[in-house]
């Protein structure tokens, strides 16, 4: 639980507040210290103040950590040492509803103020509130994935950095439907978050996406907040000409090979996923096609002639997920209509809120979970695997191999796995 902190520093929680397109003090600030956080150059003005109307848009609340004075010279008392910030977003947990997740961000304590906990008590301050508030999880992404098991985070799903050939060796062996048409890039600012919205009501895993998306996909969030001229974008529109996916890309010219990176690319439909591509890998004038974001396990590898052509060069962890409240999250969650069976787990948790013994019983595509169970366990682990286990992405008997689950009852590792399989595969394209 919060730590004691042997020094004078200040905590304080406030809206993102962009008042008339101005960044207010206290947010300017924040926003000043989390650039320097994470290593970013010093922001301008103007994009300070566009910054902060993207968070205020997305209703972040802003912790920073103040010390009381400082000496000649150095940052002045009022910018933070230690940045975090909180906001509500909806996840898709393949249920009926999207299901409200409390997301984290902005995560930085200054280097001269690390490792005397005060990532510690934001994160457990925060966790409480947000337990005490109602939520059921709460998630992240990270830049480092030795942080946050001991808060009850666990790597829920991973995406993968890929490089396909393009060109002769790019051959899609089943018929696309629909077409796609080059557009203005800066289209996307409107078109972006329909598609978006439509592949984040689709796809379990999704987070929906915080503002600053939609300007850096349609080339409008270059350096300093101005326009990016390197980006394009493509669209493609679906047997009956609605818009169902879109891509945005940049062409980097080397001195020996072209490559396209895709910026973005975002697909309310199978189709429209594979006829992005057929049009991105058939561009004249490039070599390899570069996306950062693909699902782990990519239906384009298996469209292709050539399963080699996709190539994994490397893979990251992309949502971590912490559960709140076991009951209301496995209750909002979808299960597959044929998933019957239930399976009692001890889920032990060294902040407390999943602590518990719980019988999950799974059937018709619903759960009915019931906390205080008496009955013996079948299953024993701890909260950071069960945001692991959550979404289904990750195989239960996987998390048993690597020690992480301890099986009471023998098969109970292979029924859990069983019950969550996910309603559709487990994909993501926010980071936030
Ligand atoms: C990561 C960061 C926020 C940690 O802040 P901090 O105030 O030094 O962390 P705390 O002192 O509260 O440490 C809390 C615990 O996490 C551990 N921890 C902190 N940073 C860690 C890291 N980078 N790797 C592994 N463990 C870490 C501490 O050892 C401590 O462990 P314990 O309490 O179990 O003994 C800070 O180092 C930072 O700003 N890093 C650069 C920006 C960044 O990566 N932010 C995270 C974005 S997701």
């Amino acid at each position: 639980m919060a730590t004691e902190i042997d020094h004078p520093y200040e905590f304080r929680t406030f809206p993102a507040a962009a008042p008339d397109g101005r960044a207010d003090e206290a947010t300017r600030n924040w926003l000043a210290a989390e650039a320097r956080g994470f290593h970013e150059s010093r922001m301008t003005a103007e994009a300070i103040d566009l910054a902060a109307a993207v968070i205020a848009a997305d209703g972040r609340r802003l912790t920073g950590v103040y010390t009381t004075s400082a000496p000649e010279s150095a940052l002045a008392p009022e910018v933070p040492v230690a940045t975090f910030a909180a906001y509500e977003h909806t996840l898709n947990v393949g249920g009926a509803e999207l299901l409200p997740a409390h997301l984290i961000a902005g995560v930085t304590v200054r280097p001269t103020h690390r490792r005397r906990g005060l990532l510690r008590r934001m994160m457990t301050d925060d966790l409480t509130a947000a337990h005490a508030a109602g939520h059921a999880l709460a998630a992240l992404t990270v830049s480092e994935a030795t942080i946050y098991r001991r808060f009850g985070f666990g790597t829920a799903y991973s995406v993968d950095s890929i490089t396909v050939p393009a060109g002769h060796r790019f051959r899609l062996t089943v018929p696309t439907t629909g077409r796609c048409e080059l557009i203005d890039a800066h289209e996307l600012v409107s078109i972006a978050p329909r598609v978006f919205s439509a592949f984040h009501a689709r796809t379990p895993g999704s987070v929906d996406r915080q503002q600053a998306y939609w300007r850096r996909s349609a080339g409008l969030a270059g350096p300093n907040g101005g326009a990016d001229d390197t980006v394009r974008a493509i669209v493609h529109y679906s047997e009956d000409g609605a818009i169902d996916g879109y891509a945005a890309y940049r062409v980097h010219e080397g001195e020996r090979t072209t490559e396209l990176e895709v910026i973005d690319l975002v697909a309310a439909t199978d189709g429209a996923y594979l006829g992005l591509w057929e049009l991105l890998g058939s561009m004249d004038l490039v070599d390899t096609v570069r996306f950062d974001a693909a699902p782990a396990d990519d239906p384009l590898r298996w469209a292709l002639a050539d399963w080699r052509a996709v190539r994994t060069t490397s893979r990251s962890d992309r949502l971590w997920i912490r559960l709140l409240d076991v009951v209301a999250a496995f209750e909002a969650r979808g299960y597959l209509p044929g998933a019957e069976g239930e399976v009692v787990i001890e889920v032990a948790d060294d902040l407390g809120f999943a602590t518990g013994r719980y019988r999950i019983r799974v059937a018709g595509g619903r759960a009915h979970v019931t906390d205080g169970e008496a009955a013996a366990p079948d299953l024993e682990l701890e909260a950071w695997v069960l945001g692991s286990l959550y979404l289904g992405a990750v195989d239960a008997r996987t998390l048993a191999s690597a020690g992480r689950i301890v099986e009471r009852t023998p098969g109970a590792v292979g029924r859990l796995a069983g019950l969550l399989t996910p309603v559709r595969p487990v994909y993501g394209v926010t980071h936030f």
